[in-house]
Formats: C-alpha cells, sequence, structure tokens
C-alpha cells in the first residue's frame, strides 16, 4: 500500500526513522527481557549499548518521536518473580564503560575539569588516587545492617528497588550476621554494604556435572547459575548452591564521612572479616590505572571466578561526592570491559531441533573448547540462512566467541576462508537442510516470506506441546498445575495425540492422571478442581486458548464481544469474512486465518466438545475492568488528525486506538498538530500539514508508533 508517492524524500526518511526507532526499540525490549528475567544475554554488553545509543540518538533528533515506554526513558522491570520488593536506601546505578585507553584519560580529564570549577585537587597526602580491582561478573547485592544487625538483603532489580532475598543470602558462607562497632564513637543504626554475588568457577563445573547426572537442565554460565540459585523461593536450593559474596561499596554518606577513603573501607572489610577481593591496586595515575588493569586481565584465568573486567573507582569519597554523578552513572568511578574472548574449534556436527512453534534450530555441536574456564560444546546457528551465509561445513575449523555471558556465537568458518583464500573460488556450505521433521517425520516447509523452516505436521508432538502448554495457560483457561513438564508429559504417554483431543483433559480419570510423572492424589485433585473452576472462564479465553495465527488476548476479548456466545463463533464461515473485517483490530489476513481455523474439521470436533464442557457458561463476553484494553500513556500530549480512509481500520477505531494511549485528536490542522495520520484520498488537511511542516505518518508507521 503506498499512499505517497515514492519520490517523497521527506516520506520516505520518516518512514526509515520510525521503522528504525521501533524496531530498535522491541529488539533492546527483548534483551532486556532476555537479561532480566531469564538471565540470558543473547548480544554482548557492547552490542547492547551500541543499540541503546543508536535509539537514544535517534529520539534527540527526532524527538517526536520519543515515547513514554522508550527503554530510554524508563528502567526496565522484571514482573515475573514473586518475591517481595525492597526500596535501595539509595539506588543501584551502573557504571560507564571504557575499552582504550584514551576512555581512561578522558574520563579523568572530564572530572579534573568539575573539580577545577570548583577549585579542588587531589588530596596532597599519602593515600592512592585511584583503586582498581576485578569487576565481578555476577549479580549485584545489597546488604543492610540496622544497628549492627543483618536487616536483609535486596537484589539490584530496577536500581530503584530490588527482590528481597535475605534467607537466601544467609545461606551464603560469605553472609555476615553482625557488623560490630564501626569505631568507639560511631556505631550507625543504619549500615548497607553492596557487593557482587558470584559462583565460583569450581562450584559451576561440579553443578552441571550433577545436573547433568540428574538427567536435568544445566546452566550455560556461572552467572545464570548463580542467578538461578539466588532467586529461589526455597532457600535449600540456595545453600546447596555454594556461591559466594565479593563486597566492593559502601553507598551511605554516613560511612563515607567515617571512612574518608575507599582504601580504608577495605581496611575496615578485612577486619571485620567481610569478604572482598584482596587483588586489588592502589594508583596515583592512569598510566598506573593501565598497567593494573592489565595485571587484572593476565591474571582473568586465574581467579576461580568469571570476571567481565575491571573497575577504576576515585579512592577518596569527599572527591567523589564532589565529581558527583549523572542521571545513570557516577562520574568517579568507570568499568574497564574485557575485549570478547575468541577461540577456535571444529564443528562436528548439527542437530535440528524442533521448537514448540514447529520451527527447526539447528544446534552445532562443538568439540570440547574452554572459554574463561568454562567448557563450550554446543552454540546456535540460528537458521538455514545463517549456515548459508557462514559457509559452514562438518569438520570445519570455526572460530568461536564468547563474551561476558554471551551464548556463545560462531563468527565464521575458517576453513572456508582459507579455501577461498587460496582458489578464489566460492564454497558453499554442505550442510542438508532436513526436509522432514526429526520429531514426526513429516516434511518440513518454508515459507517464501519466512527464514524458519517449519514442521508441516500440526499434530506434530512438539507442537502440540507448545499448544497446549498455550491452552492451559493463565492468559486462557488458566488451569494451575498443569504446567510445562506435564503438558509434556501429557503428549508424550499419548494421553493427547491431536489438537481435538485437547477437551479429553476434562473428562480424564483419576487412572488417566496418575500416568503422569509425579502425580499423586493431591496434584490430581488439585487440577481436577482447576479444571472444574476453569469452566466458568469468559469465552474470550477459549477463543484465545486456539491460538490461532494473529488472534492474541485483545483480539480475543474484542471478538468476544461480536458473537453471542462460543456456539455462533465456532459456526462462522466465509461468509463471515466481511463481518470479521469490520471487527476492529481484524484485519484480511487475521480474518481469512480465523476462518481456515473454525472451518477446519478437527478443530469443529474440538468445539463440539468445548460447547459441551462449557455449556451455558461460555455466553457473550462481559468485559470487566480488568480484562479491557490496555490503556497507555505511549502518546500523552500528542496531537492527533485523522484524513483519508484506511485499509482493515475505521477512523473511530484509529481515535480510539490514540485516546487509549493517551492521545489526543483533533479536526483541523494547526501548527500545534504533532501527526496527521493520512490514508488513503487524504486531501486538504495532508497538504495543509506539507505547507506547515507537520509530520505526516503512514498507516503502517502509526501502527509502529503504537507497537501494532
Ligand atoms: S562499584 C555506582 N565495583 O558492575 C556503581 N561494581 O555496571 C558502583 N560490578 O552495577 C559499583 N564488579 O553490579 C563496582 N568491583 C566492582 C564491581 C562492580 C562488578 C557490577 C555492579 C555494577 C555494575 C556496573
Amino acid at each position: 500500500m503506498t499512499l505517497f508517492s515514492e519520490s517523497s524524500e521527506i516520506f520516505q526518511k520518516n518512514k526509515n526513522i520510525t521503522q528504525q526507532i521501533s524496531e530498535l526499540k522491541k529488539q533492546i525490549l527483548y534483551y532486556q527481557k532476555e537479561y532480566y528475567e531469564n538471565n540470558t544475554s543473547k548480544i554482548s554488553d557492547t552490542e547492547f549499548d551500541a543499540l541503546f545509543h543508536e535509539l537514544k540518538n535517534l529520539e534527540k533528533q527526532y524527538p517526536k518521536y520519543l515515547t513514554n515506554d522508550s527503554p530510554t526513558q524508563k528502567i526496565y522491570t522484571t514482573q515475573q518473580i514473586a518475591l517481595i520488593k525492597s526500596k535501595h536506601l539509595v539506588p543501584m546505578i551502573s557504571l560507564e564503560n571504557a575499552f582504550q585507553n584514551s576512555d581512561l584519560f578522558d574520563w579523568e580529564e572530564r572530572f579534573l575539569k568539575i573539580l577545577e570549577k570548583q577549585e579542588i585537587t587531589f588530596p596532597k597526602n599519602a593515600e592512592p588516587k585511584y583503586i582498581v580491582e576485578p569487576k565481578f561478573d555476577g549479580l549485584g547485592i545489597s546488604c543492610v545492617y540496622e544497628n549492627g544487625k543483618f536487616a536483609r538483603a535486596v537484589t539490584r532489580g530496577n536500581g530503584e528497588e530490588g527482590e528481597t532475598v535475605s534467607q537466601n543470602v544467609q545461606t551464603i558462607t560469605d553472609y555476615k550476621a553482625n557488623i560490630s562497632k564501626i569505631s568507639e564513637d560511631n556505631n550507625f543504626d543504619i549500615f548497607e554494604i553492596r557487593g557482587e554475588i558470584v559462583m565460583k568457577k569450581s562450584v559451576f563445573t561440579e553443578l552441571n556435572v550433577s545436573l547433568e547426572k540428574e538427567g536435568k537442565k544445566t546452566f550455560s554460565t556461572p552467572r545464570n547459575a548463580a542467578a538461578g540459585s539466588l532467586r529461589q523461593l526455597d532457600s535449600n536450593i540456595t545453600r546447596e548452591r555454594k556461591l559466594s559474596i565479593f563486597f566492593y561499596e559502601t553507598p551511605l554518606t554516613t560511612a563515607h564521612s567515617q571512612f574518608k577513603t575507599y582504601s580504608n573501607t577495605l581496611k575496615f572489610f578485612d577486619e571485620q572479616n567481610i569478604s572482598y577481593c584482596k587483588d586489588y591496586y592502589a594508583c596515583n595515575s592512569i598510566t598506573e590505572v593501565i598497567s593494573a588493569i592489565k595485571n587484572i586481565a593476565d591474571m582473568r584465568e586465574n581467579f576461580d571466578f568469571d570476571i567481565d573486567g575491571a573497575v577504576i573507582k576515585v579512592n577518596n569519597y569527599k572527591l567523589r561526592e564532589k565529581i558527583g554523578v549523572t542521571g545513570h552513572h557516577p562520574r568517579w568511578a568507570i568499568a574497564w570491559k574485557f575485549p570478547a574472548i575468541q577461540v577456535q574449534t571444529i564443528l562436528e556436527s548439527i542437530e535440528w531441533q524442533v521448537g514448540r512453534t514447529g520451527v527447526l534450530t539447528p544446534v552445532a555441536y562443538l568439540k570440547d573448547v574452554m572459554i574463561d574456564g568454562v567448557k563450550i560444546n554446543r552454540a546456535t546457528l540460528h537458521n538455514a540462512d545463517y549456515i548459508e551465509e557462514k559457509k559452514l561445513n562438518i569438520g570445519d575449523t570455526i572460530l568461536l566467541e564468547r563474551s561476558g555471558d554471551v551464548i556463545p556465537k560462531i563468527l565464521k568458518s575458517i576453513t572456508t576462508e582459507n579455501k577461498e583464500n587460496n582458489t578464489g573460488k566460492e564454497i558453499k556450505s554442505e550442510i542438508l537442510i532436513p526436509n522432514f521433521c526429526p520429531v514426526c517425520e513429516s516434511p518440513t516447509v518454508k515459507k517464501t516470506e519466512e527464514v524458519a523452516l517449519r514442521c508441516s505436521n500440526s499434530n506434530c508432538p512438539q507442537i502440540l506441546k507448545g499448544k497446549l502448554e498455550h491452552f492451559v495457560s493463565k492468559k486462557c483457561l488458566n488451569i494451575k498445575g498443569l504446567g510445562t513438564e506435564v503438558c509434556d508429559d501429557l503428549i508424550e504417554k499419548k494421553l493427547i495425540i491431536h489438537f481435538a483431543d485437547f477437551s479429553k483433559i476434562y473428562t480424564f480419570t483419576e487412572k488417566d492422571w496418575s500416568e503422569i510423572k509425579n502425580f499423586k492424589l493431591k496434584s490430581i485433585k488439585n487440577v481436577q478442581s482447576a479444571l472444574e473452576k476453569s469452566k466458568t472462564q469468559p469465552f474470550w479465553r477459549i477463543i484465545h486458548a486456539m491460538g490461532i495465527s494473529g488472534v492474541g488476548e485483545k483480539t480475543s476479548k474484542t471478538i468476544a464481544t461480536h458473537y453471542e456466545n462460543f456456539l455462533a463463533f465456532s459456526h462462522i464461515s466465509e461468509r463471515s469474512l466481511e463481518n470479521l473485517q469490520n471487527i476492529e483490530d481484524i484485519g484480511e489476513k487475521t480474518a481469512q486465518e480465523i476462518i481456515n481455523f473454525v472451518e477446519n474439521a478437527e478443530h469443529q470436533n474440538l468445539f463440539i466438545q468445548l460447547e459441551n464442557i462449557f455449556q451455558t457458561n461460555i455466553q457473550k463476553s462481559t468485559i470487566n475492568n480488568n480484562d479491557s484494553h490496555i490503556f497507555s500513556s505511549l502518546l500523552e500530549n500528542k496531537k492527533f488528525v485523522i484524513t483519508g480512509s484506511f485499509e482493515n481500520y475505521s477512523r473511530d477505531s484509529l481515535k480510539e486506538i490514540i485516546e487509549n494511549n493517551g492521545g489526543s485528536c483533533m479536526s483541523a490542522v494547526s501548527k500545534k498538530t504533532d501527526f496527521v495520520l493520512a490514508g488513503e484520498k487524504a486531501g486538504s488537511k495532508k497538504t495543509k500539514a506539507e505547507d506547515l511542516g507537520v509530520e505526516i505518518l503512514e498507516l503502517q508507521q502509526f501502527l509502529e508508533l503504537v507497537g501494532l
């Protein structure tokens, strides 16, 4: 759909910018979610920082596209953890990064200027100017003491507040229950020490060996293992995991006025038996700092814990106070980040794994190689295109990179590169792309517009597992007690073979349930009562549970308000196409997906079963407040004018989207208008916007802006 002339440079430019911004936001949020909620770093910190800066720069250049939900505007908050939150006494901020020597000289120059303005210099006494110490690759932790007694331990969280993990921290050997008098005349009511929780490399290796023996999932890095071990509701598990802590900060100013310098604080740690890293360096110039960093880098392999750099801190607390902090970082410290470690190994074989959506992902099996104390023998190859692009062959020597706790990445094939250099000939990958699903042996398919290779069998056990998990999930039928393992077991034990069998869970007897691993009478009773309870769910949840492509929670709610009951929905046919498309949020593609889904004979079977189970309970949905559309302040204070007509969207529905996101609509274009949302046959309003220099958005750009 082209609404504007292709030659319109402004249009092309704006389109690119909104697309870029929306793409960057999506990527950043994805990586933040992986990092904070799944404890995995899919990209290196450097790559992440680059994305963040790119977004920041674009938003600075084009403030109109700056929305409240941008990751640049808020600290990422995790939603999934059930632990109690505590506010930090002082925000836990992060450090700015340095990658080369000049970054360190620039850093010193920057804060010296600040001090110069205040006519302050480094103290002339013998105390060192800087302390350089390892940068631990673990999880930040704050331990608060009240009248010398341990009060609580809190994770970094979003920097402002974190999760209270006191009980778990109390199981760690390095935990200190009491801190005795700080000095004769000074015993703080409140004292705080901050540090990093790590899992020693030796402990990590041991843990993975025993997890593997028990047939359990292993951890990819010591950091992930530490995170998984700390965020446990059962502190006995944390105890068994043998974590360690290195403390490196006393953030409260009361402590600063007592200790005067960081080196004194470390002495205090020593006297009090507070765990800290003794391999720190006192330096008096940036040149000395550089050689201290080199020493730490040389010792990296010898440390029994992962480090990903060094931290350089101004020693004197008074100076730190004068130097100050920016919004996100202290100006008095900087982190030196080690470059990613690269090693060579052999690509021994490839296995295609089927995911729950039916996508086949190639996994590379590598000859064991150690990177920074961690044994690596696997790497993801993403998809067939990636293998082709890197021209990988079994038996090749490949270059592998692991930076921080990033999942190892294959950079290139050294064998292919050498061959190409010698012969000048283009080497093709000989790795075969599977024609059949490794799980159910049905043919694989690849849609032209997709890179992903998929299993074509909708009843492939792997796909069924994913569908069943969705069906019973919290946002669908919300059947408690049916987690991933139970769903998998139901499919593996062939209690469920087809999608149409999903309704069977309502008719299973105690004997059926007892086939499930670890299912005793109590769990069976719990599931049966959860199933009973689910029968009163509103019918939008059944629509959502079907997992129809393009029909998420919001669309399911909208559909439910347009049909009398589930029966009416299950009888829609090709003739309903137009009706469906008239429903807001539903485009032609989704409408067709719904019809194809509903008309499928197997699905019809399931509907009949469900109608019997849910009986009269699945009447027209009355959407209560909790279930209503998601409101946001994404477009707060943004004024829109809508003009022209739009494919799949009425003007009223667009207005509603704008208002639901905090924006407002005006009828006439003026200088105060932020955006003109222009559809087909947009006339004078669009021209006026062009004259006034008001931003014009095409539908696609608008949808991207609001994340639809
Ligand atoms: S001092 C104001 N020292 O690295 C921040 N942090 O990006 C003062 N870290 O959030 C932190 N080792 O979790 C400091 N020796 C060390 C550290 C260290 C690791 C972590 C810490 C911080 C992050 C900085």
